[in-house]
């Protein structure tokens, strides 16, 4: 039983063969309506609980399709509606879904919930974004890089704006895949230097740069996500727009970048904030790519879960 928490805890030859399997599964399906499942059915007979205390559209959507389209049953709880959201500790949450089903998403606050959900739950549990990491995500992001121009070994990232948990699972990923990365951004929302430091100590080069212009020189891939969380409290969005508005990508910054440089944003966005609509629906952007390979990348990572 193998848990899918973080890009970072996971093994990098597994993380390799579950993008390489994810593409072998889109390129099966191809042309096939939405609800076929696939030739084989790996997670027939298998339930599995999609459990949401923030709100979701792409992981919900492509979670529960993916189940079904490897043959498996899921519900869609939200945290809300559960005793966990009135008092029932994650412990004993975690024991008793276990009694009744055979893989568990969860979608959460603090990172802690996650990991106490993992440690006492007797089947995987794979992290759908805490406030602090978004793994899932940045398996379809390298999916989808590598779908478009190749391998994403040696190639330059720039991640725009916000250090936050979809930064901190790319930074995660610089150091698994061998990818470098800028952050370009305010001092004020750099990313964990732990996260930073893990990267390096893989043998990424990671850079800081608060000049977007400088830091996009020699970019393959330009990233961009909204300027307030799901967990960011109200009152800092007018200081973050402040803070955050010289690191819009523009036309102008894309154009910058090498000349094969994708763009990509793992929406939600608040467009002609973070990324002008020039940019997500111009030719360079491969948001819509994104969004679908979550599906994909999504069911090699429960395959590699429940080893199926
Ligand atoms: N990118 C992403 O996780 O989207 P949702 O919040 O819609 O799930
Ligand atoms: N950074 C964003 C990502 C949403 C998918 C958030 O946590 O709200």
């Amino acid at each position: 039983m193998s848990h899918f928490l973080d890009i970072h805890k996971t093994d990098p030859g597994d993380l390799r063969a579950m993008i390489d399997q994810a593409r072998v599964m889109k390129d099966a399906r191809a042309g096939l309506p939405k609800g076929t499942p696939d030739a084989d059915r790996p997670l027939e007979n298998h339930m599995v609980a999609l459990i949401f205390e923030k709100p979701s559209t792409r992981t919900r959507v492509s979670f529960d399709v993916g189940v079904r389209q490897l043959g498996g049953q899921s519900m869609v709880l939200s945290g809300s509606d559960m005793q966990l959201g009135h008092g029932e500790t994650i412990a004993d949450t975690a024991r008793v879904l276990s009694r009744y089903v055979d893989l568990i998403m969860i979608r959460t606050f603090e990172e802690s919930t996650l990991l106490e959900m993992a440690e006492y739950a007797s089947v995987p549990v794979i992290n759908g974004l805490t406030d602090r990491t978004h793994p899932c995500q940045i398996m379809a992001d390298v999916l989808t890089f590598e779908e478009h121009n190749g391998p994403i070994k040696g190639k330059k990232v720039v991640w725009t704006g916000d250090g936050n948990n979809v930064c901190a699972s790319f930074l995660h990923a610089a150091g698994q895949f061998g990818f470098d990365l800028t952050f370009a951004g305010p001092e004020t929302l750099d990313p964990e230097a732990e996260f930073v430091d893990l990267a390096r100590a893989q043998g990424s080069k990671i850079e800081i740069e608060r000049d977007i212009s400088k830091a996009v020189i020699g970019a393959d891939l330009i990233v961009a996500d909204t300027w307030m969380s799901m967990h960011d409290a109200q009152s800092a969005r007018e200081g973050r727009h402040n803070q955050l508005a010289p690191y819009q990508v523009s036309e102008q910054v894309m154009d910058q970048a090498n000349d094969d440089a994708l763009f990509m944003h793992c929406l939600p966005a608040h467009r002609d904030e973070e990324a002008t609509t020039a940019v997500m629906d111009g030719p360079k952007s491969v948001i819509f790519d994104e969004a679908e390979n979550r599906l994909h990348a999504q069911k090699a990572v429960m395959r590699w879960c429940l080893g199926v």
